[in-house]
């Protein structure tokens, strides 16, 4: 049993993240301030006695370091973000904040209580447009938002605290993480939530451009396996890891294998092409499948039944 500390608990990827560590057995302190998290997604965890909850915004210096120094969690999974790219680029100043400051908060408290393991959730979005697929993680990154940004100095100010102290530091860059409690509230939510969202109203899905655009859709339970392996598994070194399956699916393939799990026809309209969107997006998998023995265990066509 290990102590583990959540932030971004009441998030999607960390409501998921919290559920699978509890029922690995682990105690568990979550983090959220409710910006886009909902108490609804903790509710399960919530009944649990090895559950402990904290209200509070991780970019408010000292309020991470109180509640660290009160738990002593053997490590941090840091999730708590602005998760939205198009806001990150509408307000850079609130993404600097919530991106970035509040992951150099969270590195600071965890040095200063002796926290030996750091999690945090980058993104595929540190890579840019690069066009040699599939992504691997010694490839240039140019990020194209602030988000990507953030993300990616918030990755270099981590493997930096790796190299200096005695903690050992996995940064996961997510692709395209879909699932339960996905919020399509946002036209800009994943295309996965979006396309559910659409069904259950009986509207027709909207596919951006011709459809054949394609991504590395991986499911949130996979990125909670993978955010539980990098806290708790023994012998692990620090490293950057792709958090994908490695298997590349189109718009218009998805379009139709979410017909086929939800039984249901649905009507598609095309609309023009996504400024700013990116071709195709497929990570390799390797990296992590060497230094965290993670491979993804859910196939699209089961997860998409999940929804
Ligand atoms: C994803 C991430 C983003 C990250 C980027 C990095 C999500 C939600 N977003 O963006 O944070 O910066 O990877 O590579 O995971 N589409 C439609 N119809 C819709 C909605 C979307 O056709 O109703 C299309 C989009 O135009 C795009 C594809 O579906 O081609 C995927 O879109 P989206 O889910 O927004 O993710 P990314 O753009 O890949």
């Amino acid at each position: 049993m290990a102590k583990i500390l959540v932030t971004g608990a009441a998030g999607f990827i960390g409501s998921h993240t919290v559920d699978l560590l509890l029922r690995q057995g682990h105690a568990v302190c979550g983090v959220d301030n409710f910006r886009t998290g909902k108490a609804a997604n903790l509710a399960a965890a919530m009944a649990q006695r090895t559950f402990q909850f904290h209200e509070q915004d991780c970019a408010v210096p000292g309020n991470l370091s109180g509640t660290v120094r009160g738990f002593a969690p053997d490590a941090i999974i840091h999730l708590a973000a602005m998760v939205s790219v198009p806001e990150s680029i509408a307000n850079p100043a609130e993404n600097d904040r919530l991106n970035f400051q509040a992951t150099r908060l969270m590195a600071e408290a965890a040095l200063a209580h002796g926290v030996r393991r750091v999690v945090f959730a980058s993104s595929a979005a540190v890579y840019g447009a690069n066009p040699n697929l599939p992504l691997v993680e010694a490839a240039t990154c140019n990020p194209l938002s602030p988000y990507g940004t953030a993300k990616l100095d918030s990755e270099r100010i981590l493997m930096e605290l790796s190299q200096a102290q005695a903690v050992t530091v996995r940064c996961h860059r997510y692709f395209n993480v879909y699932g339960p409690r996905q919020d399509p509230a946002s036209p800009y939510s994943g295309v996965i939530s979006l396309f559910r969202d659409r069904l259950s109203r009986d509207k027709a899905v909207i596919i951006h451009g011709d459809g054949e655009q394609t991504r590395d859709f991986i499911h949130v339970q996979d990125v909670a396996l993978a955010n539980a392996i990098a806290a708790t598994a023994a012998n692990i070194s620090s490293g950057i890891a792709n958090i994908c399956t490695g298997r590349s699916t189109s718009l218009t393939a998805l379009h139709a294998a979410l017909g086929q799990a939800l039984g249901k026809k649905l009507a598609a309209q095309h609309g023009p092409a996504r400024e700013g969107d990116i071709r195709h997006s497929l990570g390799s998998p390797e990296k992590a499948r060497k230094e965290l023995g993670f491979a993804a265990q859910v196939r699209l066509q089961d997860g998409l039944c999940s929804l």
